[in-house]
């Protein structure tokens, strides 16, 4: 028995693979049940007392030493994987396993919820567009300043393609293919041929609206842009219109809110021109509308005292991590 003992120490001892298969080997061989070492065990137990002292010791010595050798091998395979992949495993974990929406998806969220509580339906549509629904259509004349008030992007020249520059273009694409009555938002991304700065952007997002019905007239409106405004901004929040113009709605106005001290603009609205109801074949002497377009970025930076547009897409994850968790 104890030339047999010999002899499996001297090959543990020799043992040198290195390879997973190898290893598993090793331990079938000499720690599993099955193993030579086991098998001794087992004739140990039949020993008369005074050869169980002659060989105890030794015995145990061995399967001390497989096993310290098959701990031997998983350690060093473990260091050899550390300097293969030059990752410590013993670091702590980063804790960047959680994501947050984007402020610009909650702000949008919000909105839709807003208007969805009182009746309007989520609409969508294309963001490279014919000169037809960006401008044409809406109002905008031929070569008129108007629309230079907007600096557009051309994807081709006669047939004019464009990158939308807001989203009003949907609103003729609604009324071509729908009959009032019509209430609808319209939330997506435009874009304009303007220097990158903290103050402007070559993309943004706006939600459009639209509601046309019979007698839907400007208290309509404002009754909804107020409604807007307090669940957006605050029950104390106080709105202001101020006249101004856009080729598409007769009367235009923009609206602000109270905001600290002063007023800030919010965003741009009015009664739809006679003509673009016209111009999709809805009959302007029997139905009416408003309709208003505000900017996502803008109300982001508002609520979260954020003050330069280029934090919106850089992706840095030091300024998206501080929405996690907001809803
Ligand atoms: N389209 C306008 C812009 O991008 C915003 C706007 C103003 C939309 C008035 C409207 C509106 O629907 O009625 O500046």
């Amino acid at each position: 028995m104890l030339e047999k003992i010999e002899k499996i120490k001297a090959d543990i001892n020799g043992f040198s693979g290195i390879s997973d298969e190898e290893i598993e080997a090793f331990r079938v061989k000499y720690i599993s049940k099955k193993s030579i070492i086991n098998d001794l065990f087992e004739k140990f137990k039949k020993l008369s007392v005074q050869d169980k002292k002659k060989y105890g010791q030794t015995l145990n010595q061995l399967k001390r030493l497989a096993k310290d050798k098959l701990s031997s091998f998983s350690n060093s395979t473990k260091k050899q994987d550390a300097k293969n992949n030059s990752t410590d495993y013993t670091l702590p974990a980063e804790d960047d396993t959680v994501g947050s929406l984007h402020p610009l998806r909650i702000i949008r969220n919000k909105i839709i919820k807003i208007f969805r509580d009182i009746g309007f339906s989520i609409e969508d549509g294309p963001e490279i567009e014919e000169d037809w629904y960006n401008f044409t259509a809406l109002n905008f004349p031929e070569n008129h300043p108007a629309r230079e008030m907007q600096d557009t992007f051309f994807i081709s020249k006669n047939p004019d393609v464009v990158l939308r520059t807001h989203t009003s273009n949907v609103q003729i694409r609604l009324m071509e293919k729908e009959k009032p009555p019509m209430r609808v938002i319209i939330p997506g991304r435009v874009y304009r041929n303007e220097t990158v700065s903290a103050k402007s952007h070559c993309f943004f997002h706006q939600v459009e609206g639209l509601y046309v019905d019979k007698n839907v007239s400007f208290r309509d409106l404002k009754d909804t842009l107020y409604y807007f405004a307090k669940e957006m901004f605050g029950e104390e929040t106080k709105v202001r219109f101020r006249p101004s113009y856009f080729p598409f709605t007769e009367p235009s106005a923009e609206m602000d809110i109270s905001w600290k001290d002063g007023w800030l603009e919010i965003l741009g609205s009015g009664l739809v021109d006679p003509n673009v109801l016209k111009n999709c074949g809805i009959d302007p002497k029997e139905y009416s509308g408003f309709a208003f377009g505000m900017g996502i970025e803008r109300i982001a930076m508002l609520k979260y005292g954020i003050d330069d547009l280029r934090l919106f897409s850089e992706n840095d994850k030091r300024f998206l991590k501080q929405f996690r968790g907001v809803r």
